[in-house]
Parts: structure tokens; C-alpha cells; sequence
């Protein structure tokens, strides 16, 4: 039972690499020529992960101290450029991009169906969203999301695996594919 639990602490409690792993699971989801958001982009990996494959990028964060952080670290990749934005108000047109990411950031937005809406609103017909994010399936996840909530200025909650697939279900379109793989990216 101690060899389980510890087993599932470490499962949850070994984020830094697999939220490394992330933009390169994440850049799985797109295509040579789309035109990339991707949402509380932070420093900007996984924008640059992605201006490898796509066509452009936009990295956007509620955070201008991110965002300068962003620019600085992308400097000569001539296709990436960063904003600063809130999820709730994305400062994009209808249908500006063909394929939306949101990398480790989901468990920040505090309303999560309004959060995809408004990224369901910036995707082109055909586009793809493409959300990666830790779940509370384990427990060990659960408690760990009790602590953050009280210590991590920011975090709101940990979904589960289910609950995270049915946000984007909600808002797919008719005639789409939603997608989950288990701790990896959802794409709707
Ligand atoms: C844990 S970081 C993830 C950064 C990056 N996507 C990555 O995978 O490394 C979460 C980011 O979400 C941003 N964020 C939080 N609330 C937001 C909101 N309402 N709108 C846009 N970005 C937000 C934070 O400023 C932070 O940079």
C-alpha cells in the first residue's frame, strides 16, 4: 500500500519533466502551414516548440512580465510573435487561427467553459484545440492540487482526465473528433 502511494506521488510529483515533454506532445496535434494560438503561453515554449512545425504563431498571457520573458527567449524565430491577453477576452478575431494550444495553463483560468469558448471562438472551421494539463485522477494529484490551491497564487483547480474532455466536448463542433490520451493533450 506505501509502495502504491509512493509510486503515485511520484506519477504526479514528476511534472518538470513531462510538462517539458508537453510542447513536443502538444506540436504533435499541428500542421505545416497553421496558424498557431497558444493560450497562457508563459515563457513561450511550447510557441516556439510549435513555430517549428507551423506556419505562425501567436503566444498569448495574462502576464506582460511572461510575455517580455517570451520575446526575449524568441528572439530570431521570425514567425512567433507574443501579446498580452486574458483567455476570458482573447484579443483575436473569429476564427483567426486554424489550431489553438493551451499548455499546463487550463488549471489557471477560473472559468474554465468560458476559457474554451473563447478558444472554440479564435479557431477557424476544421481547427484543432489542443489542451495538455495535469488531471486529479490519482490521488496523489488531488492533494497535491488542496496544497497548490492554497499556495499557488493563481491555481484554481485540477480537473479530471473526464471532466477536462467534457469541457472541450461541450463546445466541439458538428462533425468533430474529440480526442483524449491518458496525461497527454486532449484535442477537440
Ligand atoms: C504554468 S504556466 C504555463 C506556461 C506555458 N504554457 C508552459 O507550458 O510552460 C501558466 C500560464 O498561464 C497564464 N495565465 C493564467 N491565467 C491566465 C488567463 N486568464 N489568461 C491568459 N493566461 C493566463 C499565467 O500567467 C502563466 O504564464
Amino acid at each position: 500500500m506505501i509502495r502504491h502511494r509512493l509510486t503515485e506521488a511520484r506519477r504526479v510529483l514528476q511534472p518538470a519533466a513531462r510538462l517539458r515533454d508537453q510542447a513536443e506532445a502538444l506540436a504533435d496535434y499541428l500542421n505545416v502551414g497553421d496558424t498557431v494560438l497558444d493560450v497562457g503561453c508563459g515563457t513561450g515554449r511550447a510557441s516556439r516548440v510549435a513555430a517549428s512545425v507551423a506556419g505562425a504563431v501567436v503566444g498569448v498571457d495574462l502576464s506582460s512580465q511572461m510575455i517580455a520573458k517570451a520575446r526575449e527567449l524568441a528572439i530570431g524565430i521570425g514567425n512567433v510573435r507574443f501579446d498580452v491577453g486574458d483567455v476570458d477576452r482573447l484579443p483575436f478575431d473569429d476564427g483567426a487561427f486554424t489550431a489553438v494550444l493551451c499548455s499546463n495553463a487550463f488549471h489557471h483560468y477560473p472559468d474554465p467553459q468560458r476559457a474554451v469558448a473563447e478558444m472554440t471562438r479564435a479557431l477557424a472551421p476544421g481547427g484543432r484545440l489542443v489542451v495538455g494539463d495535469a488531471c486529479s485522477d490519482l490521488t496523489a494529484a488531488r492533494i497535491a492540487d488542496r496544497i497548490l490551491r492554497l499556495v499557488e497564487p493563481g491555481h484554481v483547480r485540477l480537473y479530471r482526465a473526464a471532466e477536462l474532455g467534457a469541457f472541450l466536448q461541450q463546445r466541439s463542433r458538428p462533425g468533430s473528433r474529440p480526442r483524449s490520451r491518458g496525461g497527454r493533450p486532449q484535442a477537440a
